[in-house]
């Protein structure tokens, strides 16, 4: 089965195409995916424009579609069943590709399926050369969501914990910020991060002893802030770095320890790492450094399926169809759900 899979719930159109056996749960297959990301174009803004990201997303989406198949030596007739990102995301971005996705699908009288962005992202690593085994415990965090969720199975999770306030990314990109460092903030605190020293700016950890698996960012944002007020107009380079270094060291720290929690609560072995902050290097080297003294594995997406991308929705689809729980819009008939939990997937894509 050929499943073309399409993501534009922000500031990224990806397409992919999956193959899979259909009689079998056999990990699919990646045959292309295309990638463009529209982070130059925001970069003046500081942030995400919706209304040109959606603008944006219907340049990309068919060219790209175009170019997967011609890598991949394939046609449109070929593709049996088409996946997209349904939601969360931002509304106008999400009907851009719901629109393309379910067009395309009736023109070629085939399913099309509505994905959860998050399923894509905590399903993304059976794509790399180490897949994880179910059930398996998933950190997922990006720039809009933390979450720690038990996977039992495709179609089968449940929250351990999540934000109370901002996400881990939002906190990343939000402390950027205040550093005057670019867009997206992530990567270049994460950058700037690698000359400081973590140990020169004490910050707080929220939530840490709290005794539950929730997240809190939004008071270290005002700690940082704080920080960077006294730091004045014109910080030394190596004190911007050391609080870079301190910032993302405690955010770090809070994201394994709850994670160890999690682990030590369900008894999971394998646990998965999913979303855009799942590339830091930093976390990356604590959690493994930490779950490698308990027997645990730890697993990641490739780094190029880290953040949003194509494949990952067009997989959860392969992975869901294997499994007979892709449910098929009925008439091609579209919506998008901008804020959707995923633990009402199944009830809300039926
Ligand atoms: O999953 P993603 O691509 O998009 C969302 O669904 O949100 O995640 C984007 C987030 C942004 O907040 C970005 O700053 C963060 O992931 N990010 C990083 C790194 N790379 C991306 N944060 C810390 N370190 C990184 N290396
Ligand atoms: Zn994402």
């Amino acid at each position: 089965m050929l499943i073309l899979g399409i993501e534009s719930s922000c500031d990224e159109t990806g397409v992919a195409l999956v193959r899979c056996d259909i009689a079998s749960t056999a990990t699919p297959m990646l045959l292309a995916h295309a990638l463009h990301s529209q982070v130059a174009m925001h970069e003046a803004y500081g942030g995400v424009v919706p209304e040109l990201a959606s603008r944006d997303h219907i340049r990309r989406v068919l060219p790209l579609t175009t170019q997967v198949l011609r890598e991949a030596q394939l046609a449109l007739a070929d593709i049996d069943m088409v996946a997209f990102t349904q939601g969360p995301g931002l509304a106008g971005a999400l009907l851009v590709g719901a629109g393309v996705a379910c067009s395309l699908a009736a023109a070629l009288n085939k399913p099309v399926v509505g994905i959860h962005h998050l399923e894509g992202h905590l399903l993304s690593p059976f794509l790399s050369a180490d897949p994880p085994e179910f059930p398996f415990l998933a950190l997922l965090v990006s720039g809009g969501h933390t979450q720690l969720m038990q996977v039992n199975e495709v179609a089968s999770y449940e929250l351990l914990g999540e934000t109370i306030d901002d996400a881990a990314g939002e906190a990343f990109d939000k402390s950027a910020k205040m550093l005057g460092l670019g867009y997206p903030g992530g990567p270049a605190l994460a950058n700037l991060a690698e000359q400081g020293d973590a140990s020169a700016f004490r910050l707080p950890r929220p939530l840490l002893h709290s005794g539950t698996l929730d997240f809190s960012f939004a008071g270290l944002k005002t700690a940082v802030r704080t920080q960077v007020l006294k730091l004045g107009d014109d910080p030394s380079p190596q004190s911007k770095a050391d609080l870079a270094a301190a910032t993302q060291q405690a955010i770090v720290d809070v994201l394994v320890r709850k994670t160890l929690a999690a682990l030590r609560s369900t008894r999971l072995k394998h646990v998965v790492v999913a979303g855009g902050v799942g590339a830091n290097r930093e976390l990356r080297r604590l959690l493994n450094m930490e779950c490698g003294q308990r027997q645990i594995k730890v697993h990641y997406p490739e780094l190029a399926l880290c953040t949003d991308n194509g494949a990952m929705i067009a997989l959860a689809g392969a992975m869901r169809a294997q499994r007979g729980v892709a449910t098929p819009l009925a008439h091609h008939a579209f919506s998008v759900l901008p804020r959707w939990p995923l633990a009402d997937f199944d009830s809300a894509a039926a």
